[in-house]
């Protein structure tokens, strides 16, 4: 029902006009008795309930931004495996986006976009693990796309491409290519050829081997980024001590 240049990824597109949030519903379209083909895409003008990660809400102001979803079935991913699926999403996404912002791009770990210092998207991945596999991943995206204007503490921390760029982009052509990229890193890694997604992912960290400073469990530290572990942790080296590795709700980035 598009144009998309794709075997499967956005082949089908569910648009919305208004939504509480694409990945809520496209979690209860998986639940129906009629199976959704892989690729399945939901995309919404207006979300009301976004939602990010650790509970956080994801604003976007209606009909300028891009806030979808995307089904995947990876069974070929085992649960200790599951940060692949991040690493290839913000992979994909940076490389789409370096066509329109060739500079300052960055994945903040684990999904953030970065323009500099700024967060231009995210990512909320929901997995449904069944016998250590993962058989259903959702994938939300938000991009700040045609949005000028942020409200109160957003204002500072949150960029658009057309911030930069001075001028609207087109929300489907570059849904499009979004596709088109997630489903080439996908195939190539379920095809066992997604060999050099680790280096491509940690090569565009956020803060790669710089001093900055990070608060874990209230101290406040300086450190360097490495890398990520086997599972996906981020690996600081404080500037006084032996590398550690951190989950995802212990360390905060200052
Ligand atoms: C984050 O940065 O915390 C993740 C934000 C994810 C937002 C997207 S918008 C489309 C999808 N539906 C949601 O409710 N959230 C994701």
């Amino acid at each position: 029902n598009n144009t998309f240049s794709t075997l499967f990824v956005g082949q089908n597109l569910i648009k919305l006009s208004a939504v509480d949030s694409t990945n809520n519903y496209l979690k209860n379209l998986t639940s129906n008795s009629e199976p959704l083909p892989e690729g399945t895409v939901i995309m919404a003008e207006h979300q009301f309930a976004g939602r990010g990660q650790l509970g956080n809400v994801w604003h976007a102001e209606p009909g300028k931004n891009l806030t979808f979803s995307l089904l995947l079935r990876p069974s070929f991913i085992a649960i200790e495996q599951q940060f692949v699926l991040n690493m290839l999403v913000s992979v994909a996404l940076n490389d789409v986006l370096l066509k329109y912002l060739p500079d300052g791009l960055t994945v903040k770990w684990p999904n953030d976009i970065y323009l500099n210092d700024k967060k231009i998207g995210g990512v909320l991945i929901e997995n449904l693990i069944v016998g250590r596999l993962i058989k259903q991943s959702i994938i939300g995206i938000g991009l700040n796309i045609n949005q000028l204007v942020f409200e109160g503490e957003l204002k500072d921390r949150t960029v658009s491409i057309a911030q930069i760029l001075q001028q609207d982009v087109n929300l489907m052509a570059l849904l499009a290519e979004i596709c088109t990229q997630i489903e080439q890193l996908y195939l190539k890694l379920r095809a066992g050829r997604g060999t050099n997604l680790r280096d491509l992912y940690v090569s565009r960290l956020y803060r790669l081997n710089k001093i900055a400073r990070y608060n874990h469990n209230g101290q406040v530290f300086e450190g360097k980024i490495e890398g990520i572990s086997e599972t996906g942790l981020l690996r600081i080296k404080p500037i006084d001590s032996a590398t550690v590795e951190f989950g995802f709700k212990e360390v905060a980035f200052i």
